[in-house]
């Protein structure tokens, strides 16, 4: 297993935080996965499982172990008719995965094109983005434990927004290894469910579209409003979009009929964050190289060498900001180390 020591950690984050992990891990085979869970297992050295560094925020020098997920691979496990079920490595990158998908004729993750990080992140945090979750094809997941492999299926996991039971304490020290999707071969069947896709497919003439023209949808929409993290260091949303109890978020709309609104269930609703962060007059702001993108208020940027307490510092202001104004409690979907 390669091991490095005093580890620059620049490249191994999508904010791009200059900053030194004291040791860093590479897996890459299946015996450095055994090993290193065995490790963490029987210790109590701190430590970091990270996959594609994209939804993450160091503040400071990472005091512990750090373990970067480099596997690769893919394979067809099953092909049938109307379904195929594929797997993948975890520290396979996930846009080129969901590029592999659709020009093979493996359908369903075609919405989820471009959200940067790596396969074995996607069910952790149960990625979603246009009318779909990771979860809604998610098969089973293999981890490592105590040396030992573990497999669980889809039904185990306890998919929520943006969580799952890999969040749990319990599950802290399963190191994913593998994840497979249970994807679809129907041409015809796509999920336009998201406006902006339906708005892209009119413009473009689109009569039919296909899962390839859901694709591109979204690589289009994505790149008009969301900064490349290879360019502009930012790890997606800062912030997770509030749920709040429905009467308070009616009495809310009162007052800014035009803040956008999601149901949840009976009693609950999410909130627009971007919404309140712009209004609260936050979109463009940048007090020197940490800031916030000037075309999506969610996104907070590092424009050159901002140090993670910097962006923190930010992200604290934009909280009381809305606090203040709207009476609402932003939460981190970025993990703060
Ligand atoms: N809006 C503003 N100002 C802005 C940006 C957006 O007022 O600067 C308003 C617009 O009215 C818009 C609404 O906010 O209609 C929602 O914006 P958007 O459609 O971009 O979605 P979002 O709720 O901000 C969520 C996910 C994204 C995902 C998109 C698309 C969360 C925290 N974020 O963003 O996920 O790509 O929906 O489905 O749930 C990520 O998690 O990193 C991520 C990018």
């Amino acid at each position: 297993m390669r091991i490095e020591k005093k580890y620059n950690i620049k490249s191994l984050n999508t904010f791009a935080i200059d900053t030194i992990a004291e040791e860093v891990m590479f897996l890459e085979q299946k015996e450095d996965f055994a090993d290193a869970s065995k490790l963490i297992a029987n210790s109590d050295v701190n430590h970091l499982i990270l996959g594609g560094g994209s939804n993450i925020l160091f503040t400071k020098d990472f005091n512990g172990i750090l373990i970067s997920i480099e596997n690769k691979g893919i394979k067809i496990v099953e092909d049938g008719e109307y379904f195929a079920l594929v797997s993948f490595s975890a520290g396979e990158n996930w846009h080129n995965s969901v590029e592999y998908c659709v020009h093979n004729g493996y359908y369903g993750l075609e919405n989820l094109a471009l959200i940067p990080g790596k396969i074995g992140a996607a069910p952790v945090q149960n990625i979603g983005a246009y009318g779909i979750e990771q979860c809604d094809f998610l098969h089973s997941v293999k981890a490592f434990f105590d040396g030992e492999e573990f497999e669980f299926l889809a039904e185990d996991l306890k998919f929520g927004y943006r969580n799952s039971i890999f969040k749990d304490e319990k599950y802290k020290k399963y190191i994913i290894y593998e994840v497979t999707y249970k994807l679809h071969k129907d041409k015809e069947k796509i999920n336009t469910s998201y406006k902006d896709i339906r708005e892209f497919i009119q413009k473009k003439d689109i009569i039919k579209p296909q899962p390839i023209d859901i694709f591109h949808a979204i690589i289009n929409i994505r790149q008009a409003k969301l900064p490349d993290p290879a360019i502009i260091g930012n790890a997606g949303s800062f912030f997770k979009n509030p749920v709040y109890d429905a009467h308070l978020v009616s009495k809310l709309q009162i007052k800014y009929p035009d803040m956008p609104v999601y149901s949840v269930d009976d009693h609950h609703s999410k909130i627009s964050a971007a919404y309140l962060i712009d209004k609260a007059g936050f979109k463009g702001f940048r007090k020197n190289d940490a800031g916030v993108f000037n075309k999506h208020a969610l996104i907070l940027c590092n424009f050159g060498n901002a140090s993670g307490k910097e962006i923190f510092n930010l992200s604290e202001e934009i909280i009381h900001k809305v606090r203040e104004i709207f009476g609402v409690t932003l939460e981190r979907e970025v993990i703060l180390v």
